[in-house]
């Protein structure tokens, strides 16, 4: 059995492909691979070549196809973005620049509802006096500001490394300026019990 396996490699055309030198013994052949996969590596460099040329050496335009596509996505983007603005502009381009208070009863009496019903009792007190974990609302000082675009914006926009969150996602802008309305015209100066003390000026 040995013996022929030797004649085997010794005495056909593999002798040929007998690459010259050996691992204790062990040798190996020079075998080309098949010819698919040769074709297909002979693809991949040609489609390299082409795919350079047309895409970075001799490219004539400005700019390249990839930009000039994310910069209609872009424009179209903008425009949906646009329109999404215009079809709701209480929602999408109200900001604090545009407050003012509101003083009708109705309007101040669904800001205190917010109040109670958006857990800001749970840091600011049930009057507003405030508590170990949130500031006064009642007072004259104030950390962030006391006009309306700075409660406005507190309550919208949080002030999270101080421990006051967001509320954007939870209550409308028309919401927020009725409870913003609420603090400084119904709440500030209500001089409840137990009031924390001042913090800001
Ligand atoms: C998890 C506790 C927490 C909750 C809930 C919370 N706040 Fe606050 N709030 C704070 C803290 C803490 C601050 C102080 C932030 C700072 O130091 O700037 C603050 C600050 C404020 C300020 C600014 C006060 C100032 O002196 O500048 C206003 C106004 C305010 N909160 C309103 C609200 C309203 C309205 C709600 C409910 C919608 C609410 N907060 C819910 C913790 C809370």
């Amino acid at each position: 059995m040995e013996e022929t396996q030797e004649k085997k490699i010794t005495h056909n055309e593999d002798d040929k492909l007998m690459i010259d030198h050996s691992y204790d013994g062990i040798q190996e052949l020079d075998n080309r691979p098949p010819p698919w996969i040769m074709w297909l590596f002979y693809i991949t460099v040609i489609w390299s070549a082409l795919y350079g040329g047309y895409y970075h050496w001799f490219w004539q335009e400005e700019v390249s196809p990839q930009e000039s596509e994310y910069q209609a996505e872009l424009l179209a983007a903008t425009e949906k973005q646009e329109k999404l603005k215009a079809s709701n502009p209480e929602k999408y381009s109200f900001d604090e620049t545009k407050i003012t208070l509101f003083s009708e009863a109705a309007d101040l009496d669904a800001g205190k509802a917010l109040y109670a019903a958006k857990g800001c009792v749970a840091c600011h007190g049930n009057l507003g006096e405030g508590n170990a974990v949130g500031p006064n609302l009642t007072d004259e000082a104030w950390l962030n500001g006391n006009t309306p675009a700075d409660v406005f914006k507190v309550i919208k926009h949080g002030n999270p490394a101080k421990g006051m969150m967001a509320y954007k996602d939870q209550m409308t802008n028309d919401e927020i300026q009725k409870l913003t309305s609420w603090i400084l015209v119904s709440l500030k100066g209500s001089n409840p019990p137990n009031a924390k003390a001042p913090q800001g000026n």
